[in-house]
């Protein structure tokens, strides 16, 4: 079947079945790549993108569901590394392998859209993504960064 839905501000037509993962249809069909898989199961959040401007794991997301839906990735967070959240990570130096981090950055960005000055307490609620790297202290760090600016 066919869904048509905006992705980093571009309207799209995906052509996949219905119950296909968006996860999916980024990654193997539209080659955005920057969104991970881990899990699968909507536990790690290694997935993460905003649709319709809240942070979603998009291994549980079917395509079928999205007909008009906006979806943001990390590639169009911003076009050269701009946004705030992604200049509080470099600035922290939050990542070490990395693989989590796109899923980070986008469900902070989602926070801070929300909670502009966020406490530990609503970080800690928020984000529950999974980082085997133990860069939580970071991220809650940068996530206060950002806040500032
Ligand atoms: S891959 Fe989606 S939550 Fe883990
Ligand atoms: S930076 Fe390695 S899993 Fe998070």
């Amino acid at each position: 079947m066919t869904t048509r839905l905006t992705i980093n501000g571009q309207r799209r037509a995906v052509e996949a079945d219905a119950d296909t993962p968006l996860l999916w249809v980024l990654r193997d069909e539209l080659g955005l790549t920057g969104t991970k898989f881990g899990c699968g199961a909507g536990l790690c959040g290694a997935c993460t993108v905003h649709l319709n401007g809240q942070a979603t794991r998009s291994c549980l997301v079917p395509i079928g569901s999205l007909e008009g839906a906006q979806v943001h990735t990390i590639e169009g967070l911003s076009k050269d590394r701009s946004h705030p959240v992604q200049k509080a990570w470099i600035a922290e130096q939050v990542p070490q392998c990395g693989y989590c981090q796109s899923g980070m950055i986008m469900a902070s960005a989602a926070l801070l859209r929300q909670v502009p000055q966020p406490t530990d307490a609503q970080i800690e609620e928020a984000i529950t993504n999974l980082c085997r790297c133990g860069t939580y202290q970071r991220v809650k760090r940068a996530i206060h960064r950002a806040a500032k600016t």
